[in-house]
């Protein structure tokens, strides 16, 4: 089977998130599936500069208004069509963004040109090769099942996948002339969204199926307080929907070869941990001593539950746990982790920023990782956490709830617990969570075992791959149907 994916960020290429995580590994565990993946994505200048032995295969005169070419490039194990398209993606910034933050201004023509540009590989084939089935990924790739629909050539069978419904690429109607599409597709059945254009609704009006990234999350959207206004398109779709919860990249992620840490090791040799947790405290600026380490490696934003963890730094230094935040988001939440840090010098730090490296010997030397998210369609760095021995501290919401279990009464005496769970999340019941973890810390001989029972848990890709191959296998026999 030939799949067709559609992304607009991809590990290793670019990333901002776990979309990109998603994107760069899925393709590659489908491969051991009998799937085989081509990924489309724009030609950032970073994506450009990995790929500088590609091929044009396709040239475009008129993609939404500019010259584009579609080129075809390996890298590490993902075949690659790269939209090189510079007059959309040759500028500086991130995917999305310009170098002082701000949206551009035209994200709406760069992504409905991906999606047109996906449709015209789908329908038409490149170089040979026709998809037998295309996957797209959240807004930016929404576009494509629509473009497909409005065009002379037959559709071929659709997924979309919603990583997080939150972001749903919604424009003015003054957009839609601009888009190529007949008339006729502005419309509640088509793009048409509340009298503008919507990107993400028209992938999920259009598409043929429709899956987001954990069963938990799959039933939460489907009510108003997590569907965000899609949840009437997505009830009246439910047949459609699944939900398949993410896995992650064991190469990429294992703690017995992972260079970015000081100290390798594997669930039998759990002590080497405190050489990284000694480094990482000495990188946040941490002082030495044998209390619980949490950290925490994420956007800082409303959805995370950032605010809940900023309101109970003071009670996490009281109950002698040290805290080491790496992260980026709001300013607000910047400046309020700042300030903690300076409150309590020695015993919380922050990094603003990205930093991949860093999040790695996060995992590998912290004794939790915090995820108070408010909402959380999967949720990666639990999974990081479970496999690093980094034991997850998180809300109990979409994947979250689906993949860490809770060191109840019940669930230590079956040795089946693999961390600390929450909800809803409030910071009494943060607190309270914090309290519980510190007090299972304080209890070696538990506290490893729930360690290693996280390290055994599968967060591989292997079951998840395959439930993507069953459901691309229904949709093409619903084709031939
Ligand atoms: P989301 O995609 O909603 O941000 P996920 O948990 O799915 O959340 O994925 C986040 C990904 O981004 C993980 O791979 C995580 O390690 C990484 N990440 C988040 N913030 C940072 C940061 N400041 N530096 C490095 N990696 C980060
Ligand atoms: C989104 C979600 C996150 C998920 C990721 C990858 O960014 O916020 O929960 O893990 O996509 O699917």
């Amino acid at each position: 089977m030939q799949v067709l994916s559609v992304a607009s960020e991809v590990y290793p290429l670019v990333k901002t998130g776990g979309l990109a995580d998603v994107a760069g590994a899925l393709p590659l565990a489908l491969g051991r599936h009998g799937v085989s993946v081509r990924t489309l994505m724009p030609g950032y200048p970073a994506v450009m500069q990995a790929v500088r032995d590609a091929v044009p295969v396709l040239r475009i005169e008129d993609l939404l208004g500019a010259k584009a070419n579609i080129l075809l490039a390996k890298h590490q194990g993902l075949d690659l069509l790269i939209l090189d398209c510079p007059a959309f993606f040759d500028r500086p910034g991130g995917p999305y963004v310009d170098a002082g933050g701000q949206d551009h201004a035209d994200n709406w023509r760069r992504f409905a040109a991906l999606s047109k540009a996906g449709a015209t590989i789908a329908q038409q084939g490149i170089d040979g090769w026709r998809p037998d089935l295309v996957h797209v990924h959240d807004w930016q790739a929404a576009m494509l099942p629509a473009y497909m629909r409005y065009a002379a050539e037959p559709e071929i069978p659709s997924l979309i996948t919603i990583h997080n419904i939150a972001f749903q690429g919604q424009f003015g109607a003054d957009i839609f002339p601009h888009l190529q599409l007949p008339p006729h597709a502005f419309a509640m059945d088509g793009v048409e969204y509340y009298g503008g254009v919507g990107f993400l609704k028209a992938g999920l009006q259009t598409s043929w199926a429709i899956s987001t990234v954990s069963p938990s999350y799959a039933e939460e959207i489907l009510e108003p307080e997590f569907g965000m206004g899609l949840e009437g398109l997505l009830n009246h779709r439910a047949s459609s929907l699944t939900g398949i919860v993410n896995g992650i990249d064991t190469e990429v992620w294992n703690p017995e070869t992972d260079s970015n840490l000081s100290a390798y090791y594997g669930s039998a040799t759990l002590e080497a941990r405190e050489a990284n947790k000694r480094a990482l405290a000495e990188r946040f600026g941490l002082a030495e001593d044998d209390g619980p380490l949490f950290c925490v490696i994420s956007r800082l934003t409303w959805q995370k539950g950032m605010d809940l963890l900023a309101e109970t730094v003071d009670d996490l230094v009281a109950l002698g746990g040290r805290l080491a935040v790496l992260g980026s988001g709001d300013r607000g939440l910047e400046s309020a982790f700042l300030a903690a840090a300076e409150k309590h010098p020695g015993r919380v730090g922050i990094v603003t920023g990205y930093d991949e490296p860093l999040s790695h010997l996060m995992q590998g030397g912290a004794d939790a990782i915090v995820i108070p998210s408010r909402f959380e369609p999967c949720g990666l760095t639990q999974l990081y956490g479970l496999r690093y021995g980094c034991v997850p501290v998180v809300a109990r919401t979409g994947g979250l709830n689906d993949t860490v279990i809770d060191a109840s009464p019940a669930a230590l005496a079956a040795k089946a617990a693999t961390g600390v769970s929450f909800g809803p999340a409030t910071p009494d019941n943060l607190r309270r969570a914090l309290r519980r973890t510190v007090r299972l810390y304080q209890d070696p001989k538990l506290w490893t075992a729930i360690q290693k029972q996280g390290m055994k848990s599968d967060v591989s890709w292997e079951m998840s791959a395959g439930l993507y191959a069953a459901l691309y296998s229904q949709l093409l026999v619903k084709k031939g149907a």
